[in-house]
């Protein structure tokens, strides 16, 4: 393992085991990913035009505090296949690659210059388990997986198109669903889904909340 590799590790397993506060800024500079750099060269009503209005194009991928909590109530279900729906600028990703090296790990992101720079630091690091599709989940094929993420991606009106193919695909197989913001009011709604109880973000209705196929 190359030191820079070494170090991302280093953070990201130190961060997650020790409860450390985060710094969000000092973990992007370890996987050395270049959120804001690369968005300076792109407003938010260009994006809107070129992607369309009725998505939820800003700016605004999960702090790494939320993460480890997204990655402390997956850990029961240790994944073998991850799907993050609208993976943003792939931190999701990454920290779950380097924390679990042998799950396999995707994201689908509509905007192509967040694939770019995933993709641009997924080589630098080596990290063959990680795979970021450029689309629009409404229409683009997802692969196969056993754990979908939807955190803070999607307005309410996409949700529909989004809540039906998973709906699909829990109907062949038992699936667990981890959501922030509002999609969660409209998976809190769906009886063929049911609330998975977990410790942390208590009572927060918009926070990270996980949902199975119900029995
Ligand atoms: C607010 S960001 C959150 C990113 C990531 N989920 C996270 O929490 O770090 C929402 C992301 O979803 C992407 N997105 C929105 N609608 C999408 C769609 N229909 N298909 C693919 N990506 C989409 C946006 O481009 C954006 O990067």
């Amino acid at each position: 393992m190359s030191p820079k590799i070494q170090k991302a590790y280093d953070l990201i397993t130190n961060y997650h085991n020790a409860n450390l506060e985060a710094d969000d800024d000092e973990l992007d500079a370890a996987l050395s990913l270049r959120l804001q750099e690369v968005e300076n060269d792109y407003s938010l009503p260009d994006l809107l035009v070129q992607y369309g209005g009725q998505h939820r194009l800003y700016l605004g991928d999960t702090s790494y505090h939320h993460i480890r909590t997204l990655y402390q109530c997956l850990e029961p279900f240790k994944p073998r296949k991850l799907l993050d729906l609208g993976s943003g600028y792939g931190r999701i990703l990454f920290y779950g690659a380097l924390l679990w090296p042998s799950v396999h790990f995707t994201g689908i992101e509509m905007v192509s210059h967040r694939v770019s720079e995933v993709l641009r630091v997924r080589d630098e690091f080596n990290l063959s388990h990680l795979q970021c599709i450029q689309g629009d989940v409404t229409n683009t094929t997802w692969p196969q997986a056993d754990i979908y993420c939807l955190i803070n991606s999607f307005t309410p009106s996409v949700m529909p198109i989004v809540v039906e193919q998973l709906r699909q695909i829990s109907c062949c197989q038992s699936i667990i669903l981890a959501s922030a913001s509002t999609s969660n009011l409209i998976l809190e709604g769906q009886g063929w889904l049911e609330e998975v109880p977990h410790e942390n973000d208590k009572g927060a209705r918009l926070g990270i909340r996980l949902f199975k196929t119900a029995s």
